[in-house]
């Protein structure tokens, strides 16, 4: 007779058994929907490249919003996509911007939701890069003061709208300082920053730059996104970020960099969050569509990777999914 703990069976044998003894668990208050809301629309537009999102006008986002509270999700990420858009970014942070509106609007019709606000001048800019540029001929220059400047305008703009929660997803070097100061300097010191601390140069990103306008008209954000290859340099990045006062983290692109992720949450202990991002997204929906993967499993189970990678939240467009799929389990 074997000794009972070399039997792992016996742990694996009913439904009952299963659940009581799982190390790893999943639930719709670990959830932070991205939703995308448009200053050009009176309606819904659907983004070809990811079945089941689409831009919203104020009004569409409003019921969104409340459908996403009523099913149990804690958080919303808002992205916004201006009528205008120029080299200097304004729309991003005047007082009645796309974004400020939008905060307004949901914080009247469901005040409890968390609106997290992504801080970034890229929906913003004629040219889509994520700040300020310098073009020499063929040759350009993302200036990253001057960029930091706008930042801190746009996220203090922000928490005057009533933004619960401050994410800047631009990485220019010294952001998280200055936002931080901007933010105390107006009063707002008890809004907390969450850091894209680390965040790669992916090609994952594709579907989102549809849904958000945001591609860049002309070269790559290599010179101030992370190199996929290097899991050090990510480190350092968070490091500084947490010095300068980031009080949650975010780990973006989410598959292909969990050991990022187990890394970051080992060693700054902080709240931290996975982004699934769009490409993640857009290629399981591709896959299901032809009958490749049976996408509700595919999606727990990347879901409950990221779980056991470390992830306190999950930025995810199966949000509503998720918390309708989680009631069943
Ligand atoms: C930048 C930003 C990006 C995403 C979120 N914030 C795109 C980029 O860096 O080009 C991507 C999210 C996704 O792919 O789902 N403002």
């Amino acid at each position: 007779m074997l000794p009972l703990t070399n039997r792992p069976r016996r742990l694996r044998s009913t439904d009952n058994m299963r659940r009581l003894v799982r190390e790893t668990r999943l639930d719709s208050n670990q959830l932070i929907c991205p939703v995308f809301v448009s200053e050009k629309l009176s309606g819904r537009s659907d983004v070809t490249s990811m079945p089941g999102v689409a831009q919203l006008s104020l009004n569409d986002l409003r019921d969104e919003c409340l459908l996403i509270a009523d099913l149990g999700i804690p958080a919303i990420l808002l992205f916004g996509i201006p009528n205008q858009k120029d080299e200097l970014a304004s729309q991003a942070y005047v007082e009645n911007g796309i974004v400020q509106e939008a905060v307004r609007a949901i914080k009247r019709a469901v005040p409890d939701l968390i609106v997290i606000t992504d801080v970034c001048l890229c929906e913003y800019t004629s040219h889509g890069h994520c700040g300020v540029v310098a073009k020499d001929g063929e040759k350009f220059t993302v200036l990253n003061d001057a960029s930091v400047e706008l930042l801190m305008k746009t996220a203090v703009s922000h928490a005057a709208a009533g933004a619960d929660i401050i994410a800047p997803s631009d990485m220019m070097d010294g952001r998280i300082g200055a936002i931080r100061s901007a933010l105390d300097a107006a009063g707002y010191d008890q809004i907390p920053i969450m850091s894209y601390a680390s965040k790669f140069c992916s090609a994952f990103y594709g579907p989102f730059r549809d849904a958000a306008e945001s591609a860049p008209q002309f070269g790559d954000r290599r010179a101030y996104q992370m190199d996929p290859a290097n899991a050090l340099e990510a480190l350092r990045e968070v490091a500084l970020d947490v010095e300068e006062g980031a009080e949650l983290l975010i780990v973006k692109p989410g598959l292909p960099y969990l050991d990022i992720l187990w890394r970051i949450k080992e060693r700054f202990e902080l709240p931290t969050a996975v982004y699934n991002v769009s490409g993640e997204y857009a290629m399981v929906k591709a896959a299901a569509r032809s009958g490749w993967i049976e996408e509700k499993r595919a999606v727990l189970e990347m879901m409950t990777g990221f779980r056991r990678a470390g992830a306190d939240m999950i930025i995810t467009y199966w949000a509503k999914d998720l918390a309708v799929w989680l009631k069943d389990l």
